[in-house]
Parts: C-alpha cells; structure tokens; sequence
C-alpha cells in the first residue's frame, strides 16, 4: 500500500494521533517526577526527510498538542534516514524553528550551524527564535562560550 492513498492517510492518521498520546504521557511522566520547576524540553526532527514522513508542518501541529507539558521546543532535522542534505550552511535549521515559532507559545530553540554572535543575534532580533543552541563548536573549543561573552 502506497503512500497518499485514503487507507494509508487514515492509518497515518490513527498513528499519529497515538504517537502524540504516547509523547504526551511520557511528557507527563516527566513532569511528575522533576516537578513544575524544571525546564523540560522536547527536541524535534521538523522534516525526517523521508518519502511520506514527518513534514514541518505536521510537526508543528503535533506540538500545539504537546506544549502544555513544555518549557521549550528544540527545532532540529534529520535523524532517521541517510536522505538528509548533505550541505549545512549557516543556521540551515533556522527556518523550521521559525516555522514552527509561527505555531507555538512556548519558547523555540534554534540549532545547527549558527556560529557566529552576529548570526545569533540575527535570528534572535528577528524573532525567528527564542534561545541559540550551539553544538560542536563547543566541542571544538571548550572556551567557545567564553570568547563569545568576551565579544558582547
Ligand atoms: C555526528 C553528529 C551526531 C549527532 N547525533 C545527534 C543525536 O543523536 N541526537 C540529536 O538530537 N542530535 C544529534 N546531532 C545534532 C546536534 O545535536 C546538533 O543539532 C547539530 O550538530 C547542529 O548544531 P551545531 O551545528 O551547533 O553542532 C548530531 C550531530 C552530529 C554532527
């Protein structure tokens, strides 16, 4: 059975909607441990980039579902199937996030490529999203973080 067919959308449909549940009492089950203090973030593929998987779309309206149980959503991509592009330019990820921001009332965390205080800064000013993650340049440079605060 094909993708976009009505017996696969209905299917896709009932999937989805007991994915969302199952996330939903995760989420719950987190919450009742580490209390109403703590920040609990989801972070979320906005496109798998698979044939018939996840759109950005979709993804954002799962989240009106699940930001109840949230502090903040972490926009990411990729992670399932070895299609995703090979290129990241700067801020690559940074249109989903403020795609999903569109959505959403809980903060939204940009991630990917963003490397610079100008382009952080950039996308913040924008409102294209709330917080900056920043992965492997950290790795690269444990003083990263530091030489940053030094320029501001
Ligand atoms: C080799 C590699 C493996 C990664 N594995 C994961 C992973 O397992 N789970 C995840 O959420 N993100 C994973 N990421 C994504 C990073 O957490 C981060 O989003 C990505 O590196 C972009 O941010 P950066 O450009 O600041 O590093 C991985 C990234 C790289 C380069």
């Amino acid at each position: 059975m094909n993708y976009s067919y009505p017996p696969d959308e209905i299917l896709f449909l009932f999937l989805y909607w007991r994915g969302l549940r199952f996330i939903q009492e995760v989420l719950g089950a987190i919450r009742a441990e580490v209390g109403i203090d703590y920040p609990v973030q989801l972070r979320v593929s906005a496109s798998d980039f698979s044939d018939g998987g996840l759109t950005p779309a979709e993804v954002a309206l799962a989240l009106t579902y699940l930001e109840a149980e949230l502090d903040a959503v972490h926009v990411s991509s990729g992670g399932l199937v070895p299609a995703a592009p090979l290129a990241t330019p700067e801020g690559y990820q940074t249109p989903y996030a403020a795609m999903i921001k569109q959505y959403v009332q809980i903060p939204v965390i940009a991630v990917g490529n963003i490397r610079t205080q100008a382009l952080a800064n950039f996308i913040l000013a924008d409102q294209m999203a709330d917080l900056i993650a920043i992965g492997r340049p950290l790795l690269e440079d444990a003083n990263y973080g530091e030489k940053l605060l030094a320029l501001a």
